[in-house]
């Protein structure tokens, strides 16, 4: 399905299917590759495609993609694990607008919290994530393998209280 959004990002569709992935593989190579020192690569995305939990969205106009973000949802929680805007695209409010669409979804169907991983040093993220309210729940020790840092585990509570704990940590 492919719909066209409003609000922040008009103008772009968000796509949520994906039997052409691979006419679009190379396109979100070139966003993680650029995104990521340690990309995802196409087997990742179609392993995820291919998940029934798993949700790949992304934005995109006249044939190209702009932004994506992948998540599971599963029980009463989202885990975001991937999220990238074109690096010529950036700090236009594509990440608002994918994290918005992705709240929304979890808010309809009853989520409890939304939950990810962060660098420490991922000044960018860690700024959106904090501006949606996402607090710090802890570490995972040398989550990163290319560089030994630790990951910083952030939640997004969807109930109004507190969340107490997050899967896996
Ligand atoms: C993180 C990322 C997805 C943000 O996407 P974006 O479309 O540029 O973000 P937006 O334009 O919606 O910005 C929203 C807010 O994020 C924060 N932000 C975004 N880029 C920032 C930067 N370079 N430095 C500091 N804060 C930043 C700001 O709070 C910004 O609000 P503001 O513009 O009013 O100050 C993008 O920087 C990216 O693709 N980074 C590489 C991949 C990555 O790190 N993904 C997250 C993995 S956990």
């Amino acid at each position: 399905m492919t719909g066209m959004v409003t609000g922040v990002c008009k103008g772009y569709s968000l796509k949520k299917e994906w039997p052409d992935f691979k006419a679009y593989e190379d396109q979100v190579i070139e966003i993680e590759r650029a995104s990521f020192p340690m990309p995802w690569s196409g087997s990742s995305f179609e392993e995820e495609i291919n998940r029934d939990i798993s949700n790949l969205w992304a934005l995109i106009s006249e044939q190209r993609i702009y932004a994506y973000i992948c998540f599971w949802m599963f029980d009463k929680e989202i885990h975001i694990l991937n999220f990238a805007v074109h690096p010529q695209k950036r700090r236009q409010g594509l990440g608002i607008c994918l994290l918005m669409m992705v709240i929304d979804t979890g808010t309809a169907h009853g989520i409890e919290n939304i939950w990810l991983e962060v660098r420490p040093t991922n000044g960018a993220a860690l700024s959106i994530y904090k501006k949606f309210g996402f607090n710090d729940m802890g570490r995972r020790k040398g989550y990163y393998s290319d560089s030994q840092e630790d990951a910083i585990i952030m939640a997004l509570d969807l109930t109004g209280n507190t969340v107490l704990s997050v899967s896996g940590s």
